[in-house]
C-alpha cells in the first residue's frame, strides 16, 4: 500500500498529495509517469510526476476532479493508501546537454508536470524561466515553487485577476519580440495551447518539447489507447513519450482523438457520478 503523507488542495479543481511509493521514487526521471488505482477493482488512473524526493521515498502528483476516479482519489486524506502506484512509466523528458538557457510553458493543471522538469534542469545549472497561465488566479498553481528554481516567472490569467492578462501565447510573443534568446521551450497543459505555442516557437525556429497525455488503459504499449501521430508515424504516448518533438505532434488528430470519449467521462454510465 502507498500512504498518502501530505495533501493541499490547490484549488477547487485541483489536488496535491504527496506519497510514499519508495520503488518509483529511487527509479523515476522527471517527463515520466505512473498509473494510481484505489481499491482492487478501481480505474488505472494516469499521473505524470510532478516531484519526487529520493531521501523520503515519496512521489508528489498533482490532479484535476474531472471524473469519478479522481473524484474519490480526491476524497482521500492523509495517512490514507492507494491500493497500486505503478512505476515509474514512460521514457524520462529528453534533455539536452547544451541547453544553457530555457523557458517552460504551462497551462492549468499542466504546471505540476513541468515542474518536475524544470526542477531537475535547474539542478543541471540550466537557466530557466517559466510562463505560468491559469483561467483565474485561484487556477494559478505552484508559483512559490517555481520561484525557488527560475529566473523569471511569468504569470498570466484569462481574466487578469493575477500576473498580467491573456494566454500564454500572449507572454511567450512578447519575450520573443524583445529579444529574449531560448535554447528550448517546453510546454505541458491543454492540446490547444500546446499546438498554439509550437505554431509560435516554430515561426522563430525554437525547438520545443510538449508532454502528451492521450487516453490511457495499461500503460505499456500493449492496448494502443494511447495512439499518436509523429512525424507521420504511429507512437504510444506511454512507451515513446509522453515527451515528443512539439514540431512533429498531430495536434489536430490528438484533440479528435481526446474528444472522443468526453462524453463517457463525465456521465458515467454505471451511474456512479
Ligand atoms: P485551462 O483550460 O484552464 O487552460 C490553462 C491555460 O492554458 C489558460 O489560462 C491559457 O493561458 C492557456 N491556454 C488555453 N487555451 C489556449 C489557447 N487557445 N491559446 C493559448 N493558450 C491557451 O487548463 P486546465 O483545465 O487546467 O487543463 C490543463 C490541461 O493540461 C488538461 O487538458 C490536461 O490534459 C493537461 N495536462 C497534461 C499533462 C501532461 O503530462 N501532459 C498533465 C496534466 C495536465
Ligand atoms: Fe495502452 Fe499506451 S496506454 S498502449
Amino acid at each position: 500500500m502507498y500512504k498518502i503523507v501530505r495533501k493541499e488542495v490547490l484549488n477547487q479543481a485541483v489536488v496535491l498529495m504527496e506519497v510514499e511509493a519508495p520503488y518509483v521514487a529511487f527509479r523515476c526521471e522527471a517527463g515520466q509517469f505512473l498509473i494510481a488505482r484505489i481499491g482492487e477493482d478501481g480505474e488505472r488512473i494516469p499521473l505524470t510526476i510532478a516531484d519526487y524526493d529520493r531521501e523520503k521515498n515519496t512521489i508528489t502528483i498533482v490532479f484535476q476532479t474531472l471524473g469519478y476516479s479522481t473524484k474519490k482519489m480526491a476524497e482521500l486524506e492523509v495517512g490514507d493508501s492507494f491500493t497500486d502506484f505503478v512505476g515509474p512509466l514512460g521514457t524520462p523528458a529528453p534533455f539536452h546537454d547544451d541547453w544553457k538557457r530555457i523557458i517552460g510553458v504551462a497551462g492549468g493543471v499542466g504546471t505540476a508536470p513541468l515542474y518536475c522538469q524544470l526542477k531537475e534542469l535547474h539542478r543541471r545549472g540550466v537557466e530557466c524561466d517559466v510562463i505560468i497561465g491559469g483561467r483565474s488566479a485561484e487556477f494559478v498553481i505552484l508559483v512559490d515553487l517555481f520561484k525557488e528554481i527560475c529566473k523569471n516567472v511569468y504569470i498570466m490569467t484569462d481574466d487578469g485577476t493575477l500576473g498580467d492578462k491573456g494566454v500564454v501565447t500572449k507572454k511567450l510573443e512578447e519575450l520573443i519580440n524583445a529579444g529574449e534568446k531560448y535554447d528550448h521551450v517546453i510546454t505541458i497543459g491543454p492540446l490547444i495551447m500546446m499546438k498554439f505555442v509550437v505554431q509560435l516557437t516554430k515561426q522563430h525556429d525554437i525547438p520545443t518539447s510538449v508532454s502528451l497525455n492521450p487516453i490511457m488503459i495499461d500503460g505499456t504499449g500493449m492496448c494502443g489507447g494511447c495512439r499518436v501521430t509523429i512525424d507521420g508515424q504511429t507512437k504510444f504516448a506511454c512507451v515513446d513519450g509522453p515527451d515528443f518533438d512539439g514540431f512533429k505532434v498531430d495536434f489536430d488528430e490528438c484533440m479528435k482523438r481526446q474528444g472522443f470519449f468526453k462524453q463517457e467521462e463525465h456521465e458515467c454510465n454505471l451511474g456512479l457520478s
